[in-house]
């Protein structure tokens, strides 16, 4: 594997900036994004630019946005060892989606489950909505990642985007490369509290059943108290049988880093009232240094636009070789003086 200058291994993330967050974000997103801080070299975008493919809006879409960044922060992420910028605030974005489109086939597109389920839901289906996987690709090519980690329904859409960036190489010269995905392992998944066989969802589960990053600590809680258990007494590890024990152990784990069968161990003989409360009480102490810290930064915009913007210009400076190569070789003629196709070379070129 090719690395920067640091010896790194780049890592690019898309982060919807919709919905309010939940304890299963958390888990497989924010607390991954730390830890991947320290060893690669990350990049996290805020794709906002994906977010009016389907209807929005506009007032809620600038909220959410600060409301995530807020987030990535106040979980933990430095502006200055990551990268994290609105994918708006770089418009090499959207040129390379335009750019990419001649090579990205309209049948694949097409055939895209995203894009199939999506717009059988919408009545208004937008042009946008089936060019997404295209910016989508354009954001992982830009930085020549190596490493995307996404979601399992995300799949399709990195497969598209690593043959966008064969025809591309085959086509017009050796630009980008193979960027591989790196999927969640099973286990360590947050599940709904009212319906431990479903996952934590910010927009399939029910208020009581899932844990929002900014919820009050009574409000969590309240959720805890009320979480579905199963029949019997013991707390014990076993998500066929026991799914709901098992989702507050797993849940518990999260917000401790205890060991499973440490904890199994701890709440032996324990009612699962007891046990509840505790799941619930770590979680509050989990979220509130998050929820301090949030709350400090999406009170000061400037302060977060500030830190976006620290984000913006390094992420115009790490595209910008690939998206000029991008245009010379696609056969564009040079925009002239302060604009030198190939001044810098695309990482690893
Ligand atoms: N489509 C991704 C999702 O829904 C978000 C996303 C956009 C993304 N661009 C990306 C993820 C680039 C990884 C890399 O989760």
């Amino acid at each position: 594997m090719a690395a920067n200058a640091d010896n790194k291994p780049r890592v690019f993330s898309g982060i919807q900036p919709t919905g309010r967050k939940t304890l299963g974000n958390y888990s497989g997103g924010f607390r991954q994004y730390a830890q991947t801080q320290e060893t690669h070299d990350a990049f996290f975008c805020i794709v906002d630019l994906h977010s009016i493919t389907v209807e929005y809006d506009p007032a809620e879409l600038r909220d959410s946005t600060l409301d995530v960044a807020a987030m990535l922060f106040a979980t933990g992420l430095d502006s200055e060892r990551s990268t994290v910028f609105c994918q708006s605030h770089v418009t090499a974005h959207a040129e390379a989606a335009w750019l990419l489109s001649a090579v990205a086939s309209y049948g694949q597109l097409g055939r895209m489950t995203q894009f199939k389920e999506k717009s059988d839901r919408h009545e208004f289906v937008s042009a946008g909505l089936f060019t997404y996987p295209v910016l989508m690709a354009g954001d992982i090519l830009l930085y020549q990642t190596d490493l995307v980690p996404i979601g399992d329904d995300q799949r399709q859409h990195l497969e598209l985007a690593r043959d966008i960036a064969e025809r591309f190489n085959y086509r017009y010269g050796e630009t980008f490369r193979l960027p591989d995905g790196k999927f969640p392992e099973v286990g360590g998944r947050v599940m709904d509290l009212q319906d431990p066989t479903s996952k934590m969802s910010t927009t399939l589960s029910s208020e009581q059943g899932a844990v929002y990053l900014t919820d009050t600590p009574d409000t969590i809680r309240k959720k805890f108290k009320s979480a579905v258990t199963d029949s019997g007494r013991e707390v014990r590890y076993d998500p066929k049988e026991k799914p709901g024990v098992s989702n507050l152990l797993e849940i518990m784990n999260v917000a401790t880093g205890e060991p499973i069968d440490a904890l199994e161990q701890s709440f032996d003989g324990a009612g699962y009232g007891q046990f509840k409360e505790a799941v619930g009480e770590a979680v509050v102490t989990l979220l509130a240094p998050i929820q301090e810290r949030f709350e400090a930064l999406r009170g000061d915009e400037r302060e977060l636009q500030r830190l976006l913007a620290v984000g913006a210009e390094k992420a115009r400076r790490a595209s910008e070789p690939t998206l000029e190569a991008m245009y010379e070789r696609m056969g564009f003629v040079n925009a002239g003086p302060g604009r030198l196709f190939g001044a810098a070379r695309p990482r690893g070129l």
